[in-house]
């Protein structure tokens, strides 16, 4: 939205407000991709004038297109700026209730309504009640960004492994902080922004980052996949760094998850269960999906490495005591680290074709003499972090032609 902000911004410093002061730009970003702008003009017939919104709109039809994607609004007052009632219904000619306003004060603050929330008012945010419009889901968000944007597989970047991002060719980057109920990422090396594009043709919605329990949101992680689910994918895949415990798994290793243990203590699915997204007693029995890990096998075998293993789920934030390795190796634990599990829970639950890939990043406690550090676990997972590419690489171009094979 920097681009939108940055074009409304030089609009309003260009308006024509010579009566009542206040000065509005208005940028439209059109199915084009062009940014478009309109500043408002006054005349001597005061109020009556010309909307910043309307120019934009003028201008809009002037380079020949008829399509809004996303709008901003910014006046030049201590009250965020909303479109006025005609200028709502005149957006709405050209783009459906979802799209995405954003009303901003003179410091660029506001906030982010569709217009389908804005549409039934009139005038600014004290018309719309107490509390201001509801706010825009994050998927309604992520839709008006990337309007017919379809991915099909979510995917979850752990931390360090950001740079398997640039594998994606974007078509939209959304800040989680523009998305409601996303996490604001607070461990390093969790980038915290939702990228969507294509992978070897496949449509993706790679996350970067996530929540972990450990941070005190219980339910992050179910928000994460199901908005995942909201936007059409079907399968999810996540990586995630660990520590090795069976004795074969050393730093560097590449492991695909076959199944897991919570000893999270907790799961996500836990309260009221939300029948729209799945049955309150979710089968776990074929929760790592083996058609997805057949494709991940199939890409391992062009010359990367993939080990296999069942994942610990530890809740943290503190590393696990050499006792307590112990113990996970006695219950069957091959690797463990402290997030997977509640994203497993969360995909089964919504119907999600699930897999996992880890990057050992450590021995687990007491297995060396090395003292844990998560600066440690960014710096072996950065190092992975090309294999890794790799192998998503692989998947993702397995995975596109399985689709359109089904698709034919
Ligand atoms: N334990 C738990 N989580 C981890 C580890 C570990 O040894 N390494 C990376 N994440």
């Amino acid at each position: 939205m920097n681009d939108l902000l940055e074009a409304a911004r030089e609009a309003r410093a260009r308006a024509y407000a010579p009566y009542s002061g206040f000065r509005v730009g208005c940028a439209l970003r059109l199915h084009s991709s062009a940014v478009v702008v309109g500043a408002n003009v006054e005349n001597a017939a005061y109020p009556i004038g010309q909307c910043a919104e309307r120019g934009a709109i003028a201008a809009m039809i002037a380079a020949g297109e008829r399509g809004i994607a996303e709008a901003l609004v910014i006046g030049s007052g201590p009250e965020p700026c909303t479109p006025c009632g005609g200028c709502r219904q005149a957006l709405r000619e050209f783009a459906s209730p979802a799209l995405l306003v954003h009303c901003l004060d003179r410091e660029g603050n506001g906030f982010a309504a569709t217009l389908g929330d804005l549409l039934p008012h009139a005038f600014g945010p004290k018309d719309l009640g107490a509390d201001g419009p509801a706010p825009a889901s994050a998927a309604e968000i992520v839709r008006a960004r990337a309007p017919g944007f379809a991915p099909f597989l979510g995917l979850l970047l752990g931390s360090g492994l950001g740079e398997v991002a640039d594998l994606v060719e974007g078509v939209a980057a959304i800040p989680y902080a523009d998305l409601p109920g996303l996490p604001r990422p607070g461990v390093a090396g969790h980038g915290g922004r939702l990228v969507l594009g294509t992978i070897a043709g496949l449509p993706v919605a790679c996350f970067e980052g996530r929540a972990h329990l450990y941070e005190g949101d219980d339910k992050a992680p179910l928000r994460l996949v199901r908005l995942a689910r909201s936007l059409g994918c079907t399968a999810f895949l996540v990586t995630s760094a660990v520590g090795g415990i069976r004795g074969d798994l050393g730093t560097g290793d590449i492991v695909r998850l076959t199944d897991h243990l919570n000893l999270m203590g907790t799961n996500p699915l836990i309260g009221p269960n939300d029948d729209r997204y799945g049955p309150r007693f979710p089968d776990m029995s074929a929760a790592y999906d083996t058609g997805l890990a057949a494709l991940l096998d199939a890409a391992a075998a062009e010359g990367i490495e993939l080990k296999q293993g069942v994942y610990a789920g530890w809740r943290g934030p503190a590393f696990e005591t050499p006792a307590e390795i112990r113990m996970l190796r006695t219950l069957g634990g091959d690797v463990v680290g402290m997030s997977v599990v509640p994203e497993a829970l969360a995909a089964a639950h919504c119907g999600l074709r699930f897999a996992a890939v880890s990057i050992v990043v450590n021995r687990a406690a007491g297995l060396e003499k090395a003292v844990l550090s998560h600066e440690e676990t960014l710096k072996q997972a950065g190092a992975a972090a090309p294999g890794l590419a790799r192998l998503i690489q692989g998947f993702a171009g397995r995975l596109a032609r399985e689709e359109n094979d089904g698709a034919a």
